[in-house]
């Protein structure tokens, strides 16, 4: 399975970026900036990105913890992390840009003050083996941050999931030209366990003391947050 997402995701690194700013109308940057925000992130953190794929939250974390912190990208896939140095440096942050396995991390136990996540938990093939890998390479009392898209409720749940049906295949088709990847990603989203129902996963990991969430756009995605024990 992995191996078919990371050669989903190499074929879709070039148009990644556009696809993504056209699928949220832009409001994922918004969305990061409140991420960034709620990981109570701070100057000279150390802080480590999985599955970072083009690099916009690591880019935001660095941002945050400045020249005297670290922030480290990591994805499996060379093809998307690729595109990430150009953006960092563009901004003239400093962001270094790792090859690793999200569910296999080659950092140490306790490294970091945060590790983070972004449109990646669903993506991988347990959930909660990389909330728990996550977990061992952040301190005690340190964060995971996790972002990812869920399913709203009430009339806005019936107004997008006709955006999903409908507007969205049609700008991922123009953008992407890769059909069956948004195909897939749509799906996905679709199914992903959010707000009390993804709580309960972190809660199964027994690796956090708290665990909250925070929906974002009336539900169209989550923020949740785990105090590492
Ligand atoms: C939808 S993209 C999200 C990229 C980026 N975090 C963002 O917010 O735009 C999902 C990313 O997860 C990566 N990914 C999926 N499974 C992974 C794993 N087990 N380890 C590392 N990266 C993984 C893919 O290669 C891809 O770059």
């Amino acid at each position: 399975m992995s191996e078919q997402i990371r050669s989903m995701f190499a074929k879709l690194a070039p148009r990644y970026d556009a696809t993504n700013n056209a699928l949220s109308l832009g409001i994922h940057k918004f969305w990061r900036r409140k991420a960034v925000r709620l990981s109570g992130a701070a100057v000279g953190m150390n802080v480590l990105d999985c599955a970072t794929g083009t690099g916009d939250l690591a880019i935001a974390f660095k941002q945050k913890v400045g020249k005297s912190g670290s922030v480290i990208g990591t994805d499996f896939c060379a093809e998307m992390l690729e595109l990430a140095p150009d953006k960092a440096s563009l901004k003239g942050l400093d962001v270094q840009f790792e090859i690793a396995d999200a569910m296999n991390l080659q950092y140490l136990d306790n490294q970091f003050d945060i590790a983070s996540i972004s449109f990646g938990i669903r993506n991988v093939d347990s959930p909660k083996t990389c909330l728990k890998e996550m977990a061992r390479v952040v301190n005690s009392g340190g964060k995971v941050v996790i972002l990812e898209l869920g399913q709203p409720r009430g009339i806005l749940n019936v107004l997008y999931k006709i955006y999903r049906k409908t507007m969205m295949p049609l700008l991922a088709l123009i953008v992407t030209r890769n059909d069956n990847a948004f195909h897939y990603l749509l799906d996905t989203s679709a199914a992903f366990p959010s707000r009390e129902k993804f709580i309960e996963i972190m809660k199964e990991t027994g690796v956090f003391s708290e665990q909250k969430f925070y929906s974002l756009t009336l539900g169209v995605a989550y923020i949740y947050i785990g105090k590492v024990k």
